[in-house]
């Protein structure tokens, strides 16, 4: 009787190790994976569960009973799941709060503002304790969000600032301006740009500017850059003005950047002229640039320096390919995390942890904000970064 109890347990140890492994090992990153033919070098695999053209997604997720939540109801208003990052922090967050005993209510708009809109005053209305939102258009919440205040529903901004509403109470993000400088680094150390006198040519693609996030993206990797854009080491042949505007991508499109792309070189490298580097926002906008690149002749061994964001799975495969050169790691668990940690304070009177009040104002004032950390990838380190971390298994990388 001993031994068959003995054994059962072993069954039952191997099984729960098995789904375990199953459920962290590949991150919850849904049906994608390296399943999918990879036809373009830039194509869309974004390992993120199908989006079924739907713009809500309730899964009325249970509660565990393990944690300070008592079943209370988070709201998680996610942007969109065409974009892997979004897909995966919602999964991340959901089962982090779960697991802190909260039920969840997570949606994804499709990158529509009103569906979001819509989204957070169902939220409102449908009984949430709180709201984590990362928004699609950060200027465009204010008059829902006044529903929430009047409700006393705190709003927790997550990654992307929502600004103009004084609804907003704690932001947690990246070190957006990290992230540029990160971006802006990498071209001048690769091109040596101290030392070379160049000159070398050069295009800047960036987000949109309904991100706040894009300010700091776009403002960090300029502060490396712009002298060298000044002292003529940087060409923009295609005589793009450096600005946020100029250089912006709608809705952080990949179809959006290709065309750009596109333009410039049919306008301005007409005569063999090559690309030395492009700086990239973002990982979706840099797969946009290297289609429109792959489709004008460059091949790995004259590619440019193509910065980017997010380490999706089709870039760290371009990035081996030697068709993107490096993408700044946001470890979107860690993020998640820390948004479970905010909210299981909050919900309990307690004050959240936050690591900067002097850098985010949303325009009624600073929001305390808690800034996770970036981190360089390339294929000297993505092994380190991303596998030994991990985040992907080898295998979703092939
Ligand atoms: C995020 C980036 C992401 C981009 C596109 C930004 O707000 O900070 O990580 O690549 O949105 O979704």
């Amino acid at each position: 009787m001993k031994k068959i109890c003995k054994k059962l347990m072993v069954v039952m140890m191997v099984l729960t190790l098995v789904f375990s492994m199953t459920a962290c090992g590949d991150g919850n990153q849904g049906s994608g994976g390296n399943s999918k033919e990879d036809n373009n070098a830039a194509a869309d695999d974004n390992g993120a569960p199908a989006d079924n053209g739907g713009d809500s997604e309730d899964d009325g997720g249970e509660a565990a009973d393990n944690g300070k939540g008592d079943g209370k109801k988070v709201g998680i208003a996610m942007p969109s799941k065409d974009l892997q990052r979004w897909s995966e922090d919602g999964a991340y967050m959901k089962e982090a709060m779960e697991n802190n005993g909260y039920t969840v209510d997570i949606q994804y708009a499709n990158n529509d503002i009103g569906v979001q809109a819509s989204q957070i005053e169902n939220m409102i209305t449908g009984g949430c304790d709180i709201l984590v939102i990362a928004a699609i258009d950060g200027g465009a919440l204010s008059e829902v969000l006044e529903k929430a205040k009047a409700a006393d529903i705190p709003v927790i901004a997550y990654d992307r600032l929502i600004m103009n509403t004084d609804a907003v109470s704690y932001y947690a993000t990246f070190d957006n301006e990290k992230i540029g400088i990160m971006q802006g680094q990498y071209i001048a150390d690769k091109l040596d740009l101290e030392n070379q006198a160049g000159p070398f040519n050069f295009e800047i693609f960036t987000g949109p500017t309904d991100d706040n996030n894009v300010n700091f993206y776009f403002g960090g990797a300029m502060s490396v850059l712009q002298k060298y854009v000044d002292e003529g080491k940087l060409v923009i042949r295609s005589g793009t003005e450096v600005s946020m505007a100029a250089c912006a991508t709608p809705n952080w499109s990949q179809e959006e950047a290709q065309k750009r792309m596109d333009n410039i070189i049919a306008k301005s490298y007409t005569g063999g002229e090559k690309l030395d580097a492009v700086l990239s926002s973002n990982d979706s906008v840099a797969n946009g640039i290297t289609n429109a690149l792959l489709t004008a002749g460059y091949t790995e061994e004259d590619f440019p320096i193509i910065t980017g964001q997010d380490c999706e799975i089709t870039s760290v495969k371009n990035m081996l390919k030697g068709l993107q050169s490096m993408s700044v790691f946001v470890d979107t668990r860690r993020l998640a995390n820390v948004t479970a940690d905010m909210v299981d304070a909050i919900m309990n009177g307690e004050e959240p942890e936050i690591n900067n009040t002097a850098d985010y104002d949303n325009g009624t004032g600073i929001i305390p904000t808690y800034l996770c950390e970036p981190q360089v990838c390339d294929i000297n380190n993505y092994k380190e970064v991303l596998i030994d971390s991990g985040y992907y298994t080898e295998d979703r990388l092939q």
